[in-house]
């Protein structure tokens, strides 16, 4: 399938079966998807596998006990074969534009960006993750796990990184409950899609 039939069809899933993922897989399915762009070539970002007996104490990591009690979405989350942690490392980007060639923007400071691009970069390589796992069969969803992030970072000892979010992997078992954000009226794709006439018609002075 090209790369448009597989935008298409890609859609989450957040109940899974138990089917394992092959652990040698998925490491170098992730090394692919991290041939994603990366600003400056910092090749900030970085992806944590987790698999099996690691799976449960993720959640217990990232969720507290009452929303596993009662979470219907739960049990088939934990489900998941694998979990992707993806994470970014803000300082290589701080680096890496005070380097000669790029000193020139300001942006050697982490508080000097006005776009954050290790979010950008760590986004960009979990879209190619996403695209991956949908042409080799995988169901996953985004997880975003930010509201318990400096507890996931220490667990998986890497407490200088910064979060983006989590890639839950599996085999879907038919039992997903829609999403509540597939309910929202949303404008059409193709009206979010603005050809700009040259030059841009002068805006009026506020
Ligand atoms: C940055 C980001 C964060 C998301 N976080 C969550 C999340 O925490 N839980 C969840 O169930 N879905 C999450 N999603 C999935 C969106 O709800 C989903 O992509 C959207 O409703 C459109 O559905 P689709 O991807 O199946 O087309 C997230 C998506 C993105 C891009």
């Amino acid at each position: 399938m090209d790369v448009a039939g597989l935008l298409a069809r890609r859609r989450m899933v957040r109940s899974f079966d138990g089917t394992p993922v092959d652990p040698s897989w998925l490491d170098a399915t992730c090394a692919t998807a991290l041939w994603a762009p990366t600003a400056g070539n910092c090749a900030g970002v970085r992806m944590h596998t987790l698999y099996a007996s690691a799976i449960d104490p993720f959640f217990a990591c990232t969720t507290d006990a009452t929303w596993r009690e009662r979470s219907t979405r739960y049990p088939g989350l934990a489900r998941a074969g694998a979990v992707v942690v993806v994470t970014s490392r803000p300082s290589d980007y701080a680096a890496r534009y005070g380097e000669p060639d790029k000193r020139a923007s300001g942006l050697a400071a982490l508080d000097a960006w006005p776009v954050p691009y290790w979010h950008g970069d760590a986004a960009m390589a979990t879209m190619a993750l996403l695209l991956l796992l949908e042409e080799a069969g995988w169901s996953a969803a985004l997880w975003g796990d930010f509201g318990r992030a400096e507890a996931l970072l220490a667990w998986l000892g890497t407490p200088d990184e910064t979060l983006f979010a989590s890639v839950l992997v599996g085999r879907a078992d038919g039992r997903d409950r829609r999403s509540a954000s597939l309910e929202r009226a949303t404008p059409p794709r193709h009206a979010r899609v603005t050809r700009v006439a040259s030059p841009p018609p002068a805006r009026p002075a506020r």
